[in-house]
Protein backbone atom coordinates (compact mmCIF):
# COMPACT_ATOMS: atom_id res chain seq x y z
CA UNK A 1 0.00 0.00 0.00
CA UNK A 2 1.24 3.92 -0.94
CA UNK A 3 2.11 5.03 2.22
CA UNK A 4 0.45 8.69 0.70
CA UNK A 5 -3.19 6.47 -0.29
CA UNK A 6 -6.02 7.78 0.80
CA UNK A 7 -6.72 4.51 2.36
CA UNK A 8 -3.30 4.19 4.29
CA UNK A 9 -4.24 7.77 5.46
CA UNK A 10 -7.27 6.96 7.07
CA UNK A 11 -6.34 3.49 8.62
CA UNK A 12 -2.95 5.42 10.13
CA UNK A 13 -5.53 8.05 11.63
CA UNK A 14 -7.89 5.39 12.74
CA UNK A 15 -5.12 3.10 14.53
CA UNK A 16 -3.73 6.35 15.95
CA UNK A 17 -7.33 7.40 17.22
CA UNK A 18 -8.22 3.76 18.94
CA UNK A 19 -5.01 3.40 20.51
CA UNK A 20 -5.33 7.11 21.95
CA UNK A 21 -8.84 6.31 23.12
CA UNK A 22 -7.68 3.08 24.61
CA UNK A 23 -5.34 4.64 26.39
CA UNK A 24 -7.91 7.44 27.59
CA UNK A 25 -10.70 5.35 28.89
CA UNK A 26 -7.97 3.19 30.50
CA UNK A 27 -6.37 6.01 32.17
CA UNK A 28 -10.03 7.24 33.32
CA UNK A 29 -10.81 3.42 34.85
CA UNK A 30 -8.10 3.10 36.41
CA UNK A 31 -7.57 6.36 38.52
CA UNK A 32 -11.65 6.45 39.14
CA UNK A 33 -10.75 5.28 42.60
CA UNK A 34 -7.97 7.85 43.60
CA UNK A 35 -10.46 10.69 41.64
CA UNK A 36 -13.07 10.01 43.79
CA UNK A 37 -10.79 9.09 46.89
CA UNK A 38 -9.37 13.11 46.23
CA UNK A 39 -13.25 14.39 45.93
CA UNK A 40 -14.05 12.81 49.24
CA UNK A 41 -11.29 14.49 50.68
CA UNK A 42 -11.80 17.89 49.04
CA UNK A 43 -15.56 17.68 50.42
CA UNK A 44 -13.92 16.80 53.59
CA UNK A 45 -11.40 19.75 53.96
CA UNK A 46 -14.53 21.83 52.66
CA UNK A 47 -16.38 20.93 56.19
CA UNK A 48 -13.10 21.69 57.85
CA UNK A 49 -12.70 25.11 56.91
CA UNK A 50 -16.47 26.20 57.12
CA UNK A 51 -16.74 25.21 60.68
CA UNK A 52 -13.69 26.92 61.41
CA UNK A 53 -11.21 24.56 62.04
CA UNK A 54 -8.60 24.63 59.26
CA UNK A 55 -8.44 28.41 56.90
CA UNK A 56 -8.67 28.81 53.46
CA UNK A 57 -4.71 29.23 53.38
CA UNK A 58 -4.61 25.72 55.49
CA UNK A 59 -5.70 23.97 52.40
CA UNK A 60 -3.23 24.91 49.87
CA UNK A 61 -0.74 23.92 52.87
CA UNK A 62 0.31 27.39 53.22
CA UNK A 63 0.36 28.36 56.35
CA UNK A 64 2.88 27.19 59.25
CA UNK A 65 0.42 26.53 61.98
CA UNK A 66 -0.40 23.32 63.41
CA UNK A 67 -2.47 21.80 60.47
CA UNK A 68 -0.27 23.63 57.45
CA UNK A 69 0.75 20.09 56.40
CA UNK A 70 -3.07 18.80 55.70
CA UNK A 71 -2.50 15.89 54.77
CA UNK A 72 -5.23 13.29 54.04
CA UNK A 73 -4.28 11.41 57.37
CA UNK A 74 -4.51 15.06 59.13
CA UNK A 75 -7.99 15.31 57.50
CA UNK A 76 -9.17 11.77 58.34
CA UNK A 77 -8.15 12.60 62.16
CA UNK A 78 -10.77 15.32 62.57
CA UNK A 79 -13.25 12.90 61.48
CA UNK A 80 -11.56 10.21 63.17
CA UNK A 81 -11.43 11.72 66.52
CA UNK A 82 -14.86 13.23 66.64
CA UNK A 83 -14.43 16.49 66.26
CA UNK A 84 -16.12 15.96 62.95
CA UNK A 85 -19.26 13.62 63.25
CA UNK A 86 -21.14 13.18 60.43
CA UNK A 87 -25.23 12.27 61.01
CA UNK A 88 -27.73 11.18 58.90
CA UNK A 89 -31.35 12.66 59.13
CA UNK A 90 -34.34 11.61 57.56
CA UNK A 91 -36.14 14.20 55.64
CA UNK A 92 -39.66 15.80 55.35
CA UNK A 93 -41.22 13.10 52.84
CA UNK A 94 -39.53 9.84 54.18
CA UNK A 95 -41.26 8.68 57.37
CA UNK A 96 -39.20 5.60 58.22
CA UNK A 97 -35.36 6.06 59.64
CA UNK A 98 -31.95 6.36 58.89
CA UNK A 99 -31.16 4.22 61.86
CA UNK A 100 -30.28 1.00 59.99
CA UNK A 101 -27.60 2.76 57.70
CA UNK A 102 -23.52 3.10 58.23
CA UNK A 103 -23.15 6.61 58.31
CA UNK A 104 -19.60 6.19 57.39
CA UNK A 105 -20.22 4.31 54.07
CA UNK A 106 -23.24 5.86 52.90
CA UNK A 107 -23.30 7.80 49.63
CA UNK A 108 -26.05 10.14 49.76
CA UNK A 109 -25.16 11.52 46.81
CA UNK A 110 -26.18 8.17 44.82
CA UNK A 111 -28.74 7.54 47.35
CA UNK A 112 -30.60 10.44 45.92
CA UNK A 113 -30.52 9.37 42.38
CA UNK A 114 -31.62 5.83 43.19
CA UNK A 115 -35.47 5.75 43.24
CA UNK A 116 -35.76 3.48 45.76
CA UNK A 117 -33.70 5.22 48.31
CA UNK A 118 -34.95 9.22 47.44
CA UNK A 119 -38.12 10.65 46.53
CA UNK A 120 -39.60 13.74 44.41
CA UNK A 121 -40.15 16.61 46.48
CA UNK A 122 -42.29 18.78 44.32
CA UNK A 123 -41.90 21.80 42.80
CA UNK A 124 -39.95 23.90 44.36
CA UNK A 125 -37.09 27.08 43.13
CA UNK A 126 -33.75 25.70 44.13
CA UNK A 127 -35.02 22.51 41.17
CA UNK A 128 -34.51 19.68 43.20
CA UNK A 129 -35.66 17.06 41.75
CA UNK A 130 -34.87 14.11 44.05
CA UNK A 131 -34.06 14.10 47.83
CA UNK A 132 -32.32 11.33 49.63
CA UNK A 133 -34.50 9.87 51.81
CA UNK A 134 -31.45 10.12 54.46
CA UNK A 135 -29.45 12.41 54.32
CA UNK A 136 -25.99 13.58 55.71
CA UNK A 137 -25.07 16.42 57.99
CA UNK A 138 -22.05 16.92 60.26
CA UNK A 139 -21.44 17.94 63.54
CA UNK A 140 -18.51 19.98 64.67
CA UNK A 141 -17.09 20.43 67.93
CA UNK A 142 -14.15 23.93 67.50
CA UNK A 143 -12.77 25.65 70.03
CA UNK A 144 -15.91 28.47 69.77
CA UNK A 145 -18.47 26.28 69.79
CA UNK A 146 -20.50 23.48 68.08
CA UNK A 147 -21.60 23.90 64.77
CA UNK A 148 -24.10 21.99 62.43
CA UNK A 149 -22.55 21.78 58.60
CA UNK A 150 -26.08 21.57 56.20
CA UNK A 151 -25.54 20.58 52.71
CA UNK A 152 -27.06 22.78 50.16
CA UNK A 153 -27.17 22.77 46.29
CA UNK A 154 -29.33 24.92 44.10
CA UNK A 155 -28.66 26.30 40.46
CA UNK A 156 -26.49 28.83 39.23
CA UNK A 157 -26.11 30.07 35.67
CA UNK A 158 -23.92 26.78 33.91
CA UNK A 159 -24.04 24.42 37.04
CA UNK A 160 -25.54 23.32 39.93
CA UNK A 161 -23.97 24.90 42.80
CA UNK A 162 -23.28 22.28 46.00
CA UNK A 163 -21.88 23.57 49.39
CA UNK A 164 -22.30 23.81 52.94
CA UNK A 165 -23.52 26.32 55.56
CA UNK A 166 -22.44 26.40 58.73
CA UNK A 167 -24.56 27.12 61.37
CA UNK A 168 -23.72 27.64 65.39
CA UNK A 169 -25.84 25.04 67.00
CA UNK A 170 -26.06 26.95 70.21
CA UNK A 171 -29.22 28.83 68.86
CA UNK A 172 -29.69 26.66 65.76
CA UNK A 173 -30.10 30.19 63.40
CA UNK A 174 -26.54 32.00 63.40
CA UNK A 175 -24.55 31.89 60.50
CA UNK A 176 -20.63 31.08 60.96
CA UNK A 177 -19.55 30.14 57.29
CA UNK A 178 -20.25 29.27 53.89
CA UNK A 179 -18.54 27.47 51.20
CA UNK A 180 -18.84 25.49 47.84
CA UNK A 181 -17.22 22.15 46.74
CA UNK A 182 -18.68 21.98 43.33
CA UNK A 183 -19.93 24.32 40.49
CA UNK A 184 -18.87 25.51 37.16
CA UNK A 185 -19.94 29.23 37.43
CA UNK A 186 -17.84 31.84 35.11
CA UNK A 187 -14.50 32.44 37.26
CA UNK A 188 -14.86 36.01 38.00
CA UNK A 189 -18.33 36.27 37.82
CA UNK A 190 -20.64 33.75 39.29
CA UNK A 191 -16.98 31.86 40.67
CA UNK A 192 -17.01 34.71 42.97
CA UNK A 193 -18.57 32.59 45.25
CA UNK A 194 -15.47 31.16 46.40
CA UNK A 195 -14.26 34.32 47.20
CA UNK A 196 -12.94 34.33 50.68
CA UNK A 197 -13.54 38.24 51.27
CA UNK A 198 -17.03 37.64 49.78
CA UNK A 199 -17.89 34.05 51.92
CA UNK A 200 -16.71 36.37 55.07
CA UNK A 201 -19.67 38.23 54.86
CA UNK A 202 -21.64 35.65 55.76
CA UNK A 203 -20.38 35.11 59.14
CA UNK A 204 -23.50 36.58 61.71
CA UNK A 205 -25.88 36.49 59.56
CA UNK A 206 -29.68 34.80 60.69
CA UNK A 207 -31.29 31.62 58.49
CA UNK A 208 -34.78 31.94 60.28
CA UNK A 209 -36.86 35.08 61.29
CA UNK A 210 -39.59 33.06 63.35
CA UNK A 211 -39.96 29.84 61.15
CA UNK A 212 -39.31 31.34 57.78
CA UNK A 213 -36.47 31.17 55.80
CA UNK A 214 -35.28 34.79 55.38
CA UNK A 215 -31.66 34.34 54.50
CA UNK A 216 -30.83 35.93 51.28
CA UNK A 217 -28.27 37.12 48.44
CA UNK A 218 -30.08 40.89 48.05
CA UNK A 219 -29.09 42.60 44.49
CA UNK A 220 -26.66 45.46 45.57
CA UNK A 221 -24.90 45.98 49.14
CA UNK A 222 -26.17 44.68 52.58
CA UNK A 223 -25.44 46.15 55.37
CA UNK A 224 -23.31 44.92 58.35
CA UNK A 225 -24.69 41.50 60.21
CA UNK A 226 -25.52 43.28 63.06
CA UNK A 227 -28.05 45.80 61.32
CA UNK A 228 -29.26 43.54 58.05
CA UNK A 229 -28.62 40.23 59.65
CA UNK A 230 -30.80 38.61 56.77
CA UNK A 231 -29.22 39.69 53.83
CA UNK A 232 -25.61 39.58 52.35
CA UNK A 233 -24.17 41.25 49.43
CA UNK A 234 -25.13 40.00 45.65
CA UNK A 235 -22.40 39.00 43.55
CA UNK A 236 -21.81 41.92 40.69
CA UNK A 237 -22.68 41.15 37.40
CA UNK A 238 -23.58 37.37 38.63
CA UNK A 239 -27.37 37.99 39.66
CA UNK A 240 -28.55 34.82 38.72
CA UNK A 241 -25.99 33.18 40.68
CA UNK A 242 -26.79 35.08 43.40
CA UNK A 243 -29.80 33.99 43.34
CA UNK A 244 -29.17 30.34 43.29
CA UNK A 245 -27.46 30.75 46.22
CA UNK A 246 -31.10 32.00 48.17
CA UNK A 247 -32.51 29.31 46.60
CA UNK A 248 -30.35 26.41 47.52
CA UNK A 249 -30.72 28.08 51.40
CA UNK A 250 -34.42 28.57 51.08
CA UNK A 251 -35.01 24.92 50.32
CA UNK A 252 -32.36 23.27 51.71
CA UNK A 253 -32.92 25.40 55.52
CA UNK A 254 -36.77 25.11 54.82
CA UNK A 255 -39.91 22.63 55.24
CA UNK A 256 -38.78 20.55 52.30
CA UNK A 257 -35.21 20.44 53.46
CA UNK A 258 -33.58 20.31 57.11
CA UNK A 259 -36.38 22.57 58.29
CA UNK A 260 -37.65 20.94 60.75
CA UNK A 261 -34.24 18.79 61.81
CA UNK A 262 -33.06 22.75 62.42
CA UNK A 263 -35.98 23.18 64.39
CA UNK A 264 -35.08 20.34 66.42
CA UNK A 265 -31.81 21.62 67.03
CA UNK A 266 -33.35 25.16 67.83
C1 LIG B 1 -19.71 34.90 29.19
C2 LIG B 1 -20.68 35.25 30.29
C3 LIG B 1 -20.58 34.56 31.47
C4 LIG B 1 -21.48 34.84 32.52
N1 LIG B 1 -21.39 34.13 33.68
C5 LIG B 1 -22.28 34.38 34.67
C6 LIG B 1 -22.25 33.63 35.87
O1 LIG B 1 -21.41 32.77 36.11
N2 LIG B 1 -23.21 33.90 36.80
C7 LIG B 1 -24.17 34.86 36.61
O2 LIG B 1 -25.03 35.02 37.48
N3 LIG B 1 -24.18 35.59 35.50
C8 LIG B 1 -23.28 35.39 34.52
N4 LIG B 1 -23.32 36.11 33.39
C9 LIG B 1 -24.23 37.26 33.32
C10 LIG B 1 -25.67 36.83 33.14
O3 LIG B 1 -25.91 36.53 31.83
C11 LIG B 1 -26.57 37.99 33.61
O4 LIG B 1 -26.37 39.06 32.77
C12 LIG B 1 -26.23 38.41 35.01
O5 LIG B 1 -26.45 37.33 35.89
C13 LIG B 1 -27.08 39.58 35.47
O6 LIG B 1 -26.46 40.06 36.63
P1 LIG B 1 -26.44 41.61 37.00
O7 LIG B 1 -27.89 41.98 37.09
O8 LIG B 1 -25.74 41.67 38.33
O9 LIG B 1 -25.70 42.27 35.92
C14 LIG B 1 -22.45 35.84 32.35
C15 LIG B 1 -22.53 36.53 31.14
C16 LIG B 1 -21.64 36.25 30.12
C17 LIG B 1 -21.75 37.01 28.83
Amino acid sequence: MKLDSTGYIIGFAAVVCLVASVFVSGSAVALKDKQDENKLLDQQKKVLTVSGLITDENQSGSNDDEVSDLTPEVVRGFFADGKVSPQLVPMPGFDGNCDALDVNTYDVRKAAKDPALSYEPGENEAKVSSVANCSLVYNVTTPEGERVIVPIRGPGLWSTLRGYLAVDKADGNTVKGLIFYEHAETPGLGGEVDNSRWRGLWAGRKVYDGDTVSLAVKKGQAGTAAEDPYSVDGLSGATLTSNGVTKAISFWLGPQGFGPFMQSVR
